[in-house]
């Protein structure tokens, strides 16, 4: 049974804020995370999941992998990373790695190979000669990249365009070709065998297109009618090339990997969790089918994804009825509000809703993701077009790139008020540090009673209460502003968690809303804005 309790992301590519920066070059590394992995132990994370470490020119800042079985230098060496894992273990952390199906890099010795036309590999990538329109070469269909403009770039050498679902620097690799499923299971055991926990599997509904015609054509794809940008992805509905039904059918041959290896290693808890950004209905069969095993970890969006500034109480009930009401009976829920994609919590939702977010993912049954700096409320850091980044926003413009860009969420962890936050002694970090990081860092939050870092920690230390462990809940809004959830275990002291979602002060009636509650209530855990104290 996998029993994964916390789970905290910690890009590790040149962001390993965690990091400490080890070698001084602004990019943090695995010596870094390393020599940091205490503090993960301090604020009770029992896993934690690196963005990719492995060969990579960076076009997508590792999410563009040109040797799958390598490390980058920019973050280490294989005995780096072998040191980080025996460390892990001893601080019984354990470690998953960033997995990237759906694309290689242009880079990869793959790609290369399949561009010179070699036989072994000239079907693993998606090829199409175009189509020719009044003697003009055009690309195969309409499709869209999720970074702007066509999916579709030209290869000189193999005389024919490539398929990318992200950067032109992403060929996707394709999946319809038997070689590439195995070639990329092989993946996954090599790391498992190494010693890693599992995988984060990076956009898994990107990773089939639909099947091509008889003649090896596809269509094009609809239109949005309410986005007139035409190289914005959002201006086609991704019907052919997103969630496709083979798509779960990969999921679940990965797992059979996660298996395979738990026999031949021994354990049962090796882990895989799925980025999907689909219909609920989609993902609940992500986590199997009844027949097959999928993902133990199918990422729970619903919160990052649909809560806005101005969502009500009620809104917070519903979207965590949805799973909570829809997953397969046997399977663990999953809570997760923010990630390396999306703004911050405090900077999406306001800075007085950081606690009450992280009491709803350390409060509700199953497993809780922490994106680190969530627990001691790092905000977004507003960063200008000239040091951007990211190729989400730098193949846009000026005007639209704050809209795109995931720089502001990624910049360098603050450890303490020293240089850089503590983060490297480089002139120039990868990214600009926090122009607040005087304020919000570890170490000056661990000295503040009531600080982000501290109701982290006093959350964490709860769930190691049978109640919270094993008990059932029960959900549901008072009224637009308050958002209630009871935890109760036969045997047990019950836990209520009471979120004001607004300002104004709120009184409510326990009784009418919760049954049982017999005995006097205790307060367990307070932030700062709450009016009451721990006794
Ligand atoms: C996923 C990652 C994102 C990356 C993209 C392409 O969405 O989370 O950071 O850019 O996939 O690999
Ligand atoms: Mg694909």
């Amino acid at each position: 049974m996998f029993k994964l309790l916390v789970l905290s992301c910690l890009l590790a590519f040149a962001l390993p804020s965690l990091a400490e920066d080890s070698d001084g070059d602004g990019v943090g590394d695995l010596i870094g995370i390393t020599q940091q992995l205490p503090y993960l132990k301090e604020i009770g994370i029992t896993a934690t999941w690196l963005s990719p470490i492995f060969t990579s020119p960076m076009a997508d800042f590792g999410y563009d992998v040109a040797d799958l079985k390598g490390i980058d230098p920019i973050f280490g060496t294989m005995e780096d990373f072998e040191a980080l894992l025996a460390r892990a273990k001893e601080l019984d952390i354990k470690i998953i790695l960033d997995f990237v199906p759906n694309h290689t890099s242009d880079e990869c010795d793959w790609f290369i190979r399949s561009a010179a036309g070699e036989e072994e590999y000239k079907d693993f990538y998606v090829w199409h000669t175009g189509k020719v329109v009044n003697g003009i070469r055009q690309p195969p269909t309409n499709w869209l990249s999720v970074f702007r403009g066509s999916m579709w770039t030209w290869n000189e050498q193999r005389q024919a365009y490539y398929l990318h679902q992200f950067h032109a620097k992403q060929p996707d690799l394709n999946y319809r070709n038997p070689k590439v499923v195995e070639a990329m299971k092989d993946v996954l055991r090599f790391w498992l065998r190494k010693g890693a926990y599992g995988f984060r599997i990076d956009a898994v509904p990107h990773v089939y297109e639909i099947p091509a015609d008889a003649d090896g054509n596809w269509p094009d794809e609809p239109r949005n009618e309410a986005v007139s940008d035409p190289e914005d992805y959002t201006y086609l509905q991704h019907i052919y090339t997103t969630d496709q039904p083979e798509t779960l059918e990969l999921v679940y041959a990965f797992r059979d990997v996660i298996e395979e290896i738990d026999a031949e290693l021994g354990g049962d808890d090796r882990v895989l969790l799925t980025e999907a950004y689909s219909p609920l209905e989609v993902l609940m069969q992500y986590y199997g089918n009844g027949t097959h095993l999928g993902s133990q970890i199918p990422f729970n969006f619903e919160l990052l994804a649909k809560i806005s500034y101005s969502s009500d109480a009620y809104h917070y009930s519903e979207l965590i009825h949805n799973w909570l009401d829809n997953m397969p009976e046997g399977q663990v829920a999953n809570w997760v509000f923010g990630n390396h994609d999306q703004s911050r919590i405090g900077s999406r939702l306001g800075a007085d809703r950081i606690d009450a977010c992280n009491m709803i993912i350390m409060g509700l049954p199953g497993v809780s993701v922490t994106y680190q700096g969530e627990e001691m409320g790092m905000t977004d850091v507003w960063i200008s077009w000239e040091d951007t980044v990211d190729p989400q926003a730098c193949q846009s413009n000026e005007q639209e790139f704050e809209r795109l860009t995931r720089d502001p969420v990624r910049t360098p962890f603050q450890w303490s008020d020293e240089v850089n936050a503590g983060f490297s002694n480089a002139s120039i970090t990868w990214l600009p540090v926090a122009s607040n990081y005087k304020l919000v860092n570890v170490k000056r939050e661990r000295g503040i009673a009531l600080s982000h870092l501290n109701v982290y920690k006093q959350l964490r230390a709860l769930r190691d209460e049978p109640t919270l462990k094993q008990g059932d809940v029960s959900v549901t809004a008072i009224g637009p502003n308050v958002l209630a959830f009871k935890r109760s275990l036969a045997g047990y002291k019950s836990y209520i968690t009471l979120i004001n979602i607004n300002d104004d002060v709120e009184s409510i009636n326990l009784d009418s809303v919760f049954t049982s509650i017999t005995t006097q209530l205790q307060y367990v855990v307070v932030n700062d804005k709450s009016v009451r104290r721990k006794k």
